[in-house]
């Protein structure tokens, strides 16, 4: 099959579009044809080894000493069960699936094995094969940060989300609006007209305005582009304020894919797709998400 090395770690041009060997799929695993993945701020972020101080070594330590351990990226995919193993029950051949292989990357690749009780799911019933693998990647972290704010539970929920028009905060205000919060975003004008259409109360303009001097206070701040700190955002908390930021780290549950599977269905949470590339194009792509700028999610076509 064919897939996309990341031989060493690096700039956007180590990888490599290879003929690499097709997974066997396990007795308990299901073997799935991707039709659909994304290049993320995590995959650029792994295959550079852009980091600060400490964290360098620890991601090497993690990810592989020398090279990625895994070479081939990717973490999020959509596509078809092509085969099943012996023992696999909660799906067949032809079912439409998707999910997220995590710190098992390997998803920037024609096929992917994997175990029928791991991060799959049927697909949305009303998402195509590149929406589904857009809404993964920044619906799990967009939830996992916000349940930690423990959004459903606050009586009052006058929420900021700085960063509104990246993966995550395009989730963020759409996770946010499930949870009937008064959002107030934070984007450049290049990103207005986006954040206007998803409904939010207000829009501060981070080229025009610095928000963190702002007279109001809010229930929740969440820097969804990691760029700020509590410190700097600490006088726009109130007292019971929380402060949540994408610089800790964020684990993803099947309860979050269910989640977002439920809202895509009820038209409560739409995929934002900034541009697709084929895998031919994995340069481009990378070099595009390396730019920090990308609004939404940049789909992976596999396969085209
Ligand atoms: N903790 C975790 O497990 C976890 C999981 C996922 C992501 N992350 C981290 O979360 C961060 C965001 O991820 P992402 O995938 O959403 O990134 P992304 O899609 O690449 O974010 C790009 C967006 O950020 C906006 N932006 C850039 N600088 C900004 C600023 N100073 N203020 C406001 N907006 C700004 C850009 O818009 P403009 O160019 O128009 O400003 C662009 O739309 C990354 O650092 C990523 O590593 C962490």
């Amino acid at each position: 099959m064919k897939a996309i090395i990341c031989p060493q770690y690096g700039p956007a041009e180590v990888l490599q579009l290879e003929e690499v060997a097709k997974p066997i799929p396990k007795s308990s695993q299901i073997l799935v044809k991707i039709v659909a993945t994304t290049v993320n701020s995590g995959d650029a972020r792994v295959r550079s080894l852009h980091v600060k101080g400490f964290m360098k070594v620890i991601m090497r330590l993690v990810l592989g000493i020398s090279k990625p351990r895994q070479p081939i990226l990717g973490t999020t995919f959509s596509g078809i069960v092509e085969t099943v193993g012996d023992n696999v029950s909660k799906f067949k051949v032809g079912d439409k699936v998707f999910g997220m292989t995590g710190f098992k990357f390997g998803t920037h690749a024609e096929y992917i094995a994997v175990n029928q009780h791991s991060h799959v799911l049927e697909m949305p019933k009303n998402a195509t094969y590149e929406e589904a693998a857009a809404i993964i990647f920044g619906g799990h972290t967009a939830i996992y940060f916000l349940e930690k704010a423990k959004i459903a539970e606050k009586p009052s929920k006058k929420i900021l989300i700085i960063g509104a028009t990246g993966s995550v905060g395009i989730a963020a205000i759409q996770i946010a609006k499930h949870h009937h919060a008064d959002i107030t975003a934070v984007c450049s004008s290049n990103g207005q007209k986006l954040v206007g259409e998803l409904g939010v109360s207000s829009i501060i303009l981070y080229d025009k305005e610095d928000f963190t001097k702002r007279a109001e206070k809010f229930d929740i701040i969440f820097d969804a582009v990691g760029k700020f700190n509590r410190k700097k955002c600490a006088a726009l908390l109130n007292e019971n304020g929380v402060y949540e930021s994408v610089n800790k780290y964020a684990s993803e549950t099947i309860q979050q894919l269910e989640l977002l599977k439920e809202l895509f269905e009820k038209g409560a949470f739409k995929a934002t797709i900034d541009k697709t590339f084929k895998m031919a194009e994995i340069i481009e792509a990378h070099r595009y998400v390396d730019e920090g700028r990308k609004k939404g999610n940049v789909v992976l076509k596999i396969g085209g």
